[in-house]
């Protein structure tokens, strides 16, 4: 039974209701002037438009990339062996081992977030080839942050947008979160558990040994991280919900609903204004209430953004406005929060398709996976905006996420760029944990105008069965429950038509392929809408002439494919010729590690792409582009012309066209000439001679292209190709460089393999790559072989520079390469610096004893309940009784400390009296008076215990006044 029959459900014949299909219809305001589409240079994508270098998860987020501890592997926490140890490890802040807050993390690795740790290691034939061949396993970052103490009182909230796969979080020694997916973002609030002005301890430990995909979904903290700092009545994360509606008479209102949080102890009041910005930033609607904010409670206030005329969003024309949503307390703007807001209608029509804002529109989209040459899931917003750009250019109008919650610069840039999205949920599974990762994705997402499916599941084996269908009723209903107005679909890898199926439970029917069924199922349920939400799986390796299955190369003529699928053009013709399939999902926009079908090791990537690894087109891009624009003249040959060795030997060419008479000349002669099918276009045979083919294309009568593909010599220099001349300074911007190998002439060489070498100046090379899905070559350094004719350096600035970035590529034997990018000097995101330091935490106080010595004896390890438990910072309370009492903690040093000595701070000691490490006197405190105390401690071996033994006179409150932090020695 090969992976295809598992998947296949079985019905078992119930009637069950069906969903209604979501979406109003919709007529255009009039009077606006269509502003005409980017214009493009055949074969370069849209001029960029500004991108952010990173996509803020509000305003004023402090990010929390930088200065990371890492350690591959895990870190078995010691065993517990006595009373206290178990005890404490029990309690909030007990953590033991690598997740404690005293660890000593300071051998790990010092690294910046995003991280995948997976594309860093070596490949391996040993490892599990779909996800990628290389090694996951577990791993544990660590970090410590000090909030400034102006931050007290305010609401503190961490993000983490994503870490692959199951991850446990501690703050402070505290498990905070434990994550069950790869995909989903995790806030937590730490406002109760965080230390002022002194270090609080973030530890991660990340089990990628758990999996959620059969393709390669990296291993790490691989989305940014940020602290998220509010007012103590505050608008919630993702917690304004504002997604405009087109009323009967044509005029657009907006329902927004704000959700604030109060950490106040008594009820505030706030006023929230919302407002709808135009794409200019001028106000457009506003609307205002007040809100009586309940302590510890969410409270949600209902506004409504009415009599708007908008501009209308769709892919040919993204227009953007923004609802800007704020917190007003007397007169002043206290929280903000600003969502992206596009006004367009989606309809799925049985019969017609998608109908967005009332027109028809075929989706001609492409499967996604966050995955890239070099970087692997840790892709700067930068790379993810320069690979939607290219699809883009390729006449591409929507995205598919599979399979699982994209990063938030995707929405952002789909927003910007004019991509719909299928934004697809991971884990099929209605139970509490896993339906929260959906409610999370679709708060999260649900403002996006790019966003129009919500996909509930990838090919479920339980489709066909009353079990997957009372799941995708549950699962449809949560997702109806957050937004009424996308409809749900589910891509299945059978749909039969049966009424106990999933099919049943959504509202557009997805096809994963089954381009055979289409048919079938429109006609058992014509009133069913259905789409194709994957199809293709064509295989084919950038720049190859012809498929050589030793060697694990896939020919560019576009005739090899998966058995489930069809090649570009068929699966293509199947959907377009159909109106009742509204559209389809190309498997897949880009190649990706792992999933190495047809072949295995030492292929490991995928060779579905219709661009490869790093994103340059395969001839796939021609024939979509061809297939899938209709404003532009598509005239490309295929493949390149460097053929020696197949002199006068008939090979085939393709012309990927949209236009309807092509003739090819081979160095002036006429070689071919016809009229190209639609979908198949037009393929001629030319006996093989070195020089020029020109294909001259006509469409209506009229001659209106040429192209020329021309034999070169062989590789003399190395080019150097940018996306963008500049870059912002601010540690987050990013591009990717195309590196050629060129003849004299300066044409890219299709069939050079080149080692090169590259130079970086004020910047970093964050990966390398070649799209080559057998290269084994590792994906980090300064190394990287072009193939076929090119390779892939991705370029990042480091926070804090300006003036040049300078990189140059060498070969030996060729011309060298250098190019310069200008950097300007930017400032983002804030951002808070890593420490080398912790707060000692655990304290416990004696009792009042008359005599000092008695105390020194300390306690029983099993006894805790004689001392009290008190901790740093809390006033102390008044003493019953005259006489001396102990603080006492025990501290782990950490490596620098051990080796430069420690720096004991004490931020506020009341009562006068000794301070003892390791039974000795190293301090002495004469007054009274609440007052700091640093006592600098020598190198030293080994642990140490804190006492600190203070003078208690009647009524006297004595004791730690403030937190009490170990530094290495030279740190400040
Ligand atoms: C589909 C599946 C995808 C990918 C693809 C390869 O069945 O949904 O994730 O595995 O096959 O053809």
């Amino acid at each position: 039974m090969d992976r295809r029959t598992v998947l296949q459900g079985a019905g078992s014949g119930l009637a069950l209701s069906v969903l209604p299909g979501a979406g109003v219809a919709y007529a255009a305001r009039t009077g606006h002037a269509a502003r005409s589409a980017p214009s493009l240079v055949p074969g370069s994508p849209p001029a960029p438009s500004p991108a952010p270098s990173v996509v803020l998860p509000e305003r004023g987020a402090i990010n929390l990339n930088a200065g990371w501890r890492f350690h591959p592997g895990d870190i078995e926490a010691p065993a517990t062996k006595t009373f206290q140890d178990s005890y404490l490890s029990a309690k909030a802040g007990g953590a033991r081992g690598a997740a404690a807050v005293g660890f000593d993390d300071t051998a790990w690795r010092l690294l910046d977030l995003p991280h995948d740790w997976a594309i860093e290691s070596p490949l391996s034939s040993d490892e599990n080839g779909t996800l990628g061949y290389r090694h996951r396993g577990f791993g544990w970052y660590r970090r410590s942050l000090v909030f400034d103490p102006a931050l007290a009182g305010r609401y503190l909230e961490l993000q983490f947008g994503a870490i692959a796969t199951n991850a446990t979080i501690w703050f402070n020694g505290t498990p905070v979160v434990h994550n069950w997916s790869g995909y989903n973002s995790m806030a937590i609030d730490v406002t109760a558990l965080a230390n002022f002005g002194a270090p609080n301890t973030l530890a991660v430990r990340v089990d990628a040994q758990a999996a959620e995909a059969w393709a390669y979904e990296g291993a790490g903290i691989y989305r940014d991280v940020w602290l998220i700092d509010r007012p103590p009545i505050g608008l919630v994360t993702d917690g304004v919900h504002a997604d405009p509606r087109r009323g009967e008479d044509g005029i657009w209102h907006i329902p927004v609903e704000a959700t604030v949080y109060s950490i106040g102890n008594a009820v505030g009041m706030v006023d929230v204004v919302a407002e709808l910005l135009g794409p200019d930033g001028h106000v457009v609607a506003s609307a205002r209430g007040a809100l009586h904010a309940a302590p510890l409670e969410r409270t949600a206030l209902g506004l409504m953004l009415d009599k708007i005329q908008p501009d209308l969003w769709s892919p040919d024309r993204p227009v953007l406005y923004t609802v800007r949503t704020r917190l007003v307390v007397d007169g002043r703007i206290t929280d903000e929060r600003v969502t992206p807001c596009g006004f367009r209608t989606i309809r799925f029509d049985p019969a017609h398709g998608l109908l967005l804002n009332s027109q028809p529109l075929k989706i001609k989209g492409v499967c996604l996976r966050q995955d890239h040459a070099g970087t692997g899931v840790a892709i700067p917003a930068a790379l993810v905006d320069w690979r939607l750009r290219q699809l883009k250019a390729m006449g591409c109008n929507a995205i598919r996420v599979a399979h699982g919650a994209p990063d938030r610069a995707v929405l952002d840039a789909c927003d910007r760029l004019g991509l719909l999205v299928m934004d697809e949920n991971r884990n099929f599974n209605t139970s509490p944990d896993y339906l929260a990762q959906l409610e999370w994705l679709v708060r999260r997402d649900r403002n996006h105008p790019c966003v129009f499916l919500w996909s509930i599941f990838n090919e479920e084996p339980i489709q066909n069965s009353v079990q997957g269908y009372e799941m995708a009723r549950r699962s449809t209903a949560l997702v109806k429950s957050l937004d009424d107005s996308r409809p749900v679909t589910a891509a299945m890898s059978s749909v039969t038509n049966s009424k106990a199926s999933v099919a049943q439970a959504v509202d557009v029917v997805g096809f994963n392929y089954q381009n055979a069924g289409y048919d079938r199922f429109h006609s058992s349920y014509p009133d069913k809408p259905m789409l194709s939400s994957e199809d293709c799986s064509a295989f084919m390796t950038r720049g190859a002439v012809k498929s050589d299955k030793a060697a694990h190369v896939a020919s560019g003529d576009d005739s090899e494919h998966a058995a489930w699928g069809l090649s570009h053009r068929a699966a293509w013709k199947a959907i377009d010729t159909r109106p009742f399939v509204a559209g389809g999902f190309c498997w897949t926009g880009f190649d990706y590690h792992g999933e190495p079908t047809p072949y295995a090791w030492p292929s490991n990537s995928s060779l579905f792409g219709i661009l490869d690894l790093c994103g340059f087109p395969k001839a796939a891009f021609s024939i979509r582009r061809a297939l899938w624009r209709k404003d532009v003249p598509v005239l490309d040959i295929l493949p390149h012309w460097n053929r020696a060795g197949d002199e006068g030997k008939p090979l085939k060419v393709l012309i990927a066209t949209n236009l309807d008479r092509v003739q090819l000349r081979l160095g002036g002669r006429v070689v071919g000439d016809g009229k190209p099918d639609p979908y198949d276009m037009i393929t001629f045979d030319v006996p093989y001679a070195p020089g020029r083919l020109e294909a001259i294309g006509w469409k209506d009568g009229a001659q209106i292209a040429r192209s020329v593909v021309e034999t070169t010599g062989p590789a003399t220099a190395l080019r150097l190709i940018l996306d963008r001349q500049g870059l912002l300074g601010d540690g987050f911007d990013a591009q990717p460089v195309r590196i050629e190998a060129v003849d004299a002439r300066g044409r890219m060489v299709p069939t050079a393999n080149i080692a090169v070498t590259l130079t970086i100046g004020n910047g970093r090379l964050i990966g390398v790559g070649n799209g080559d899905p057998t290269s084994l070559a590792p994906s980090k350094g300064n190394r990287v072989e072009t193939f076929n004719g090119l390779a892939q350096t991705i370029v990042q600035t480091i926070a804090g520079t300006s003036g040049k970035m300078l990189l140059s590529a060498s070969a030996p034997g060729l011309a060298g390469a250098g190019v310069a990018m200008a950097i300007t000097p930017a400032q983002v995101a804030r951002s808070l610096p890593p420490l080398l330091s912790q707060v000692v935490r655990l304290w416990r106080q004696s009792p009042v004893m008359p005599i000092r010595a008695s105390l020194i004896q300390g306690i029983a390890d099993s006894d805790m309940n004689s001392w009290a438990p008190v901790i740093a910072g809390e006033p102390p309370q008044p003493a019953t009784g005259v006489g001396y009492v102990m603080v006492l903690a025990k501290a782990v040093l950490t490596e620098p400390m051990r080796r430069r000595g420690t720096v004991l701070r004490f931020q506020a000691i009341q009562g006068a009296g000794d301070v003892l490490v390791d039974g000795r006197v190293a301090a002495t405190k004469p007054d009274a008076a609440a007052a700091p105390l640093s006592v600098a401690l020598p190198p030293h071996d080994g642990d140490i215990v804190i006492a600190l033994v203070l003078h208690v006179k009647a009524g006297e409150a004595v004791g730690l006044a403030g937190q009490v932090v170990l530094e290495a020695a030279g740190l400040s």
